[in-house]
């Protein structure tokens, strides 16, 4: 493969977005940032200069970094962050992937603007799995614009154990588009001529939003998730938590009454949290065929979204994503499982500190974990600390059950405090994984996009209830499950997942809704190296950041 190049200069620039400027952490000044084209198999290289006075770090989410781990990017986990005026090289092969993936920061709420595509092309030669060749490939790319600072908002919350201001404007391709006020100039706009096959590469950068996105009068064809393929499937709505990407194919077909007629692409939240912690309003972009020009006096097509919480689409739509499962790419589905665990995921409370006024349930602090256990963030990097055995930056004592078990689904129990710790699970090299992810109904039953570094895993069943291991195996698809890196863990259910732990490093688990995270959604695995030469983790780079 060929290596490619990079340079991120993180800088402030100003960005008026709904009427109002505001400075913001951008790469190269661009707001969304620069795409990255690769392929598969090639080496990506990208020297990351910190520009702006807060700490910095990149991830590229999705790529799987075989013994790589160094350049993952979550702070603290695989790394302590760039600090201002310092710089760090990422440097990584893509391998066994291809479609499209997301880079972003990884660090606080820093993602809110420093985010962009990655599109992974197959190797050179090789078609697509698909009939039809692309005549244009157009990134899409979701995110949410905050009129204040993100990084205040978080802050505020955190100290009153609050909830956090929502967003104000959900944005495609960094642009709110025409139904937020003062925003009809800032609508992206994609041009295209009639008949022609165009691939479109979503990706949710979001930071607190699942979306549903739908253009009208057109049906979208999927061919990958999250750098995988899968089988097509016609769909008029596409469902994409926050970092989940899919590709799909568009035929440009204009309206048969009326060729000229502005179609709309929009995207809003689906969300069965409780109405009013979340942005519920919607993002629009054109697809705009020729002749353009007097687009103001035609009419405007408007595709239907579900509801807000439509929570049966959203079982239906994830049940029909399959990998290909062909002999070119076929499914390497753990069919033993080595290790189980049962992990529930949801909100939760944490008492509020002395001389401290809070405004989370009954004054107590939102917090959120997995088996009741809230992930507190070390100051050394959890893979420093492995690689050289530092004692005391983590514990390997993460519970494999829940702490407190109750119905997950049902009445939540009185005392929903949950205990803190930094605390991992340790993997032996090639272990076969599962992981049963349970939603709980703690403070509403919410759906969780849970988001493994370093693994595409399988998900091999979900379901609505309290998951029963004496029944819901026989159910598992072995045979073509989806292959991905986020799962929606369903309201007021579970979903399981399944991989190989062949990549030694320190894995981050989490919640890909920001807030979540912050409140301590999250955890690690840590996978040791296998006996092998190739299945060591790489030595440090030189200049990796010292916290
Ligand atoms: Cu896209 Cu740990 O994140």
């Amino acid at each position: 493969g060929a290596t490619r190049y990079y340079t991120f200069n993180v800088t402030m620039q100003n960005v008026t977005r709904l009427c109002t400027t505001r400075a913001i952490p951008t790469v190269n000044g661009k707001f969304p940032g620069p795409k990255i084209v690769t392929r598969e198999g090639d080496r990506v290289v990208v020297k990351v200069v910190n520009n702006v006075k807060d700490n910095v770090t990149i991830h590229w989410h999705g790529v799987r970094q075989l013994r790589t781990g160094w350049s993952d990017g979550p702070a603290y986990v695989t790394q302590c962050p760039i600090r201002t005026g310092q710089s760090y090289v990422y440097n990584f092969t893509i391998t066994g992937q291809r479609g499209t993936l997301l880079w972003h920061a990884h660090v606080s709420w820093m993602r809110a603007t420093l985010y962009g595509p990655i599109v992974i092309l197959p190797k050179r030669g090789v078609p697509y799995p698909f009939p039809v060749k692309p005549y244009k490939e157009v990134p899409i790319i979701f995110g949410e614009w905050f009129k204040t600072d993100p990084e205040a908002i978080i802050a505020q919350a955190l100290k009153t154990g609050a909830g956090p201001n929502v967003s104000d404007a959900f944005t495609i391709n960094g642009l709110p588009g025409p139904l937020y006020n003062c925003s009809s100039k800032d609508t992206f706009k994609l041009k295209v001529q009639p008949g022609k096959w165009y691939l479109l590469r979503l990706i949710n950068a979001a930071l607190n939003e699942d979306l549903f996105f739908s253009i009208a009068n057109h049906t979208l064809t999927v061919v990958d998730v999250d750098a995988a393929y899968v089988k097509p499937f016609h769909a008029d709505v596409v469902l994409i938590t926050p970092g989940q990407t899919t590709n799909v194919l568009l035929r440009a077909e204009p309206d048969a009454g009326c060729p000229a007629a502005t179609h709309l692409m929009l995207a809003r939240p689906y969300s069965t949290g409780q109405p009013g912690t979340f942005d519920n309003t919607t993002v629009a972009a054109v697809l705009e065929y020729a002749p353009p020009g007097h687009i103001k006096s035609l009419p405007l097509l408007r595709p239907p979204l579900p509801t807000l919480n439509d929570t049966a689409f959203a079982a239906n739509y994830s049940a029909k994503l399959r990998s290909l499962a062909t002999p070119e790419y076929p499914a390497n589905v753990p069919r033993g499982v080595d290790r189980s665990f049962f992990f529930t995921v949801g909100l939760g409370t944490n008492p509020c500190p002395a001389n401290r006024t809070c405004q989370g349930p009954n004054g107590s602090m939102f917090t959120a974990s997995m088996n009741n256990v809230s992930f507190g963030m070390p100051t050394t990097a959890l893979l420093q600390a492995h690689y050289s055995n530092i004692a005391g930056v983590y514990a390997t004592d993460f519970p494999a059950a829940p702490l407190e078990a109750f119905n997950y689904t049902g009445t939540p129990p009185n005392n929903t405090h949950v205990s803190n710790g930094t605390k991992v699970v340790e993997l032996q090299y090639n272990t076969s994984v599962e992981v049963v992810l349970q939603g709980t109904s703690i403070l509403g039953a919410e759906s969780h996009p849970l988001h493994l570094h370093g693994f595409d895993f399988f998900v091999v069943g979900q379901g609505f209830g309290n998951y029963d291991s004496s029944k819901d195996p026989a159910k598992f698809n072995l045979v073509d499950p989806v292959q991905r890196n986020t799962v929606g863990v369903p309201a007021a259910g579970w979903v399981a997942i399944r991989f190989f732990a062949d990549n030694p490093g320190v894995w981050f688990m989490h919640c890909h809704l920001e807030v979540h995270t912050s409140w301590g959604l999250k955890m690690a695995w840590v996978v040791n190296d296998g006996p092998l030469p190739e299945q060591k983790l790489m030595p440090p780079p030189a200049d990796l950041p010292k916290c």
